[in-house]
């Protein structure tokens, strides 16, 4: 493409640390719809004929035909999709494919497939990450009043639904969801047309180019346009934030699944066995979304450091950007599918979740409470009181609720029988509705705001 300038070839190092088609050919399809859009506006403006535009235009879609059926073919010499397809449309229709470049370089090429491929990226995720919550809210409304025991330091603090957890999932995707709604808006400008680095004195429209490709309006900025990479960062972010949130959900699955806790059964289809262990089912789909959340995060630390002190406008460093963040969205789609999966047909085990909730003195916290509010007695107080009652339980091995009317007087004589109805697992999630509390009314509230931004039957 540049031989009149060169008296000899690249060296074969050169050529394997230049070629980017092992990679960049995924971004085919956005690589051909930019050249169909660039030959029209070319056509319609009058810088190529009629005639030439539509040869052109033709023969891009006869090659993207080939693509399809057939892949991209490697060849190191033509380095990447841009020249991959601009040398195959030469073969097919002559001399009229040497004009498709006019008024365009790589670097405004590049720029543009590059934000459309993210664009669609973004896409996948949202859609993956609705799914995802349909699941959570539908498992939610299930269990709005099924009781497990709530941690901190997990360490059992007090009983809250089961729905309530599912939910706080909910919450990390809807805010997920807004982040990767962001990175959209933001990223939606057509860089093409800003040529090499500086615009192009051809009479192009770049609002047509602009509006044919689904981009809101063109970059108002040529060194930016083709030196900008924010668009694949902010897809990072908010795909590393995002995977982050689903490494969580992860590991509350792995903990659950475990035999000491037994809170719940994964589906078959997401676990696997073990070669020498008969009775083993391991959650390696859950464990492998943890893992993939340091890959995800490793993508964007490897483009900010791409990126790091690039002077204007296009340098070849950022070739680079096109690994990291395929291997991203390819981890992350992954990731989103399992946790779905696994939210929608794993069996949640009740009965275990009730039983460990009952027996970790779960409810010393009401104890508490009830104290401060039937008695009068300063929080503080009340909880050194609580604090007597459950050393007292723990060493007869008994829940807080087994200890006799007599044995909690003796603790402190302002306790009366009415305290054991404030003591049940039950009446302890029923009083936490205070808006946004584990409440199974509240749960329900949420469950039927979250089905309504949802678009789920009621
Ligand atoms: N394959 C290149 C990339 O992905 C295309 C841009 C090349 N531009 C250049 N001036 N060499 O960055």
């Amino acid at each position: 493409m540049w031989g009149g300038r060169f008296a000899e070839g690249p060296s074969a190092i050169m050529r394997e640390i230049n070629a980017s088609i092992p990679f960049d050919k995924a971004l085919w399809r956005q690589d051909i719809a930019a050249s169909k859009a660039h030959v029209a506006m070319l056509g319609a403006q009058g810088i190529v004929s009629a005639e030439d535009a539509a040869t052109i235009a033709a023969g891009l879609d006869s090659v993207a035909a080939e693509y399809e059926a057939n892949g991209v073919p490697e060849d190191w010499d033509l380095e990447d999709i841009h020249m991959t397809t601009e040398s195959r449309l030469a073969e097919l229709v002559g001399a009229a494919a040497g004009r498709l470049h006019t008024a365009r370089s790589r670097n405004d090429q590049v720029a543009t497939d590059f934000r459309l491929w993210v664009r669609d990226a973004i896409d996948q995720a949202d859609a993956g990450l609705e799914a995802l919550q349909r699941a959570l809210v539908a498992r939610a409304g299930d269990h709005a009043a099924s009781i497990m025991p709530g941690f901190t330091h997990l360490q059992t603090a007090q009983p809250v639904t089961l729905g309530h957890h599912l939910l706080a999932y909910y919450e990390m995707t809807r805010r997920d969801r807004s982040r990767f709604a962001d990175a959209r808006a933001r990223m939606n400008e057509c860089p093409l047309g800003s040529a090499a680095l500086a615009g192009t004195g051809f009479p192009i429209d770049r609002q047509a180019t602009s509006s044919a490709l689904g981009f809101d309006k063109p970059t108002d900025n040529s060194l930016d346009s083709v030196s900008d990479r924010d668009f694949a960062l902010d897809y990072l972010m908010a795909a590393s934030q995002c995977a982050l949130h689903l490494s969580r959900l992860a590991e509350e699955f792995i903990i659950w699944a475990s035999q000491p806790f037994g809170f719940v059964r994964l589906p078959d289809s997401l676990s696997t066995g073990s070669s020498i262990m008969p009775q083993k089912k391991n959650p390696d789909a859950a464990e492998l979304v943890r893992g993939h959340a340091g890959r995800i995060s490793g993508c964007l630390t490897a483009l900010m450091m791409t990126m790091k002190g690039l002077p204007l406008a296009y340098s070849k460093d950022m070739q680079d950007d096109k690994p990291p963040v395929f291997e991203a969205a390819g981890l992350l789609a992954l990731s989103i599918a399992a946790m779905t999966g696994m939210v929608a047909d794993s069996t949640f085990r009740t009965d275990r979740m009730r039983q460990a909730a009952e027996l970790g003195y779960a409810t010393a916290t009401d104890l508490a409470d009830w104290l401060v509010r039937e008695a009068d007695i300063p929080f503080r107080e009340a909880h050194h009181i609580t604090g007597a009652a459950v050393k007292l339980a723990e060493s007869e091995g008994k829940p807080l609720d087994a200890l006799t009317i007599d044995q909690l007087r003796a603790i402190d004589g302002r306790i009366d029988e009415r305290v054991y109805a404030a003591l049940s697992v039950e009446a302890s999630v029923a009083a936490r509705a205070s808006h946004g509390g584990t409440a199974p009314e509240q749960v329900r509230l949420r469950v039927a705001e979250a089905r309504g931004a949802l678009g789920m039957e009621s």
